[in-house]
């Protein structure tokens, strides 16, 4: 069972966008996918009713979540892709779904004021993690966003990041109008974008079926 968290608790990163892509390449994939989403918000719940939705999305936002997850979950689902908050005063709600992460996913985009707040975000999962009755540390992978194609900042932050001791995926997630308009659509062909790379490349062969 794959428990995949996109956290950055900077807001805007385009937490709700990737979560959003990545449930559907693996619900493309033939995987039984869940999409919690953990954000009061309400964003990626009202997204799936609005554009129906192949995939199955329900509202989790508590800090509970992790208690919660497993009877919502039970055997009908492969994956579950959880769209966390942003902002401090919604720390708890995902620091519990980091608790119940096994694979974490940060979006960002390169440039100083993300890498400024990312901290934050490294830290809430550390804390996940001394947290955690199993001990168990997910595999955490930094997703590089609204890049730009050519701009020296990708692989400026790239570098720097990676030698901060973190992994960044391969792929990029250009900053593109496909991505910008997205919201209130459905998604198609999920597969083919960038984020079927970044899922290949931080799940391996955990993906059940392709
Ligand atoms: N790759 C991209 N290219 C262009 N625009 C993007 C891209 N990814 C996200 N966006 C846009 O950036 C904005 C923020 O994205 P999104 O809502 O996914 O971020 P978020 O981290 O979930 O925000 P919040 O912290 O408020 O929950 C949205 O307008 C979205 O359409
Ligand atoms: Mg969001």
């Amino acid at each position: 069972m794959v428990i995949l968290v996109v956290a950055n608790l900077k807001g805007g990163t385009g937490k709700t966008t990737t979560a959003a892509y990545v449930a559907h390449v693996l619900h493309e994939w033939g995987d039984r996918v869940l999409l919690v989403d953990a954000d009061p918000q309400g964003s990626a719940l009202r997204w799936a009713e609005v554009a129906d939705w192949p995939v199955a999305t329900t509202a989790l936002p508590t800090p509970k979540l992790d208690r919660d997850l497993p009877g919502i979950v039970g055997d009908r689902f492969d994956a579950v892709v959880i769209d966390t908050p942003p902002l401090a005063h919604d720390r708890g709600i995902v620091i519990a779904a980091l608790r119940a992460a096994t694979h974490v996913l940060i979006p960002m985009a390169p440039s100083p004021i993300e890498y400024d707040r990312l901290p934050a975000t490294t830290g809430a999962i550390d804390t996940a993690a001394e947290q955690r009755p199993d001990g168990h540390r997910p595999e955490v992978a930094i997703l590089l966003t609204k890049t730009v194609a050519s701009a020296s900042s990708t692989g400026v932050y790239r570098a720097v990041i990676e030698e901060d001791g973190y992994q960044v995926l391969r792929v990029a997630v250009g900053h593109l109008q496909r991505y910008a308009l997205a919201y209130g659509q459905p998604i198609e062909r999920a597969a083919a974008t960038a984020y079927a790379d970044a899922m290949e490349q931080l799940l391996g062969d955990e993906v059940t079926v392709r």
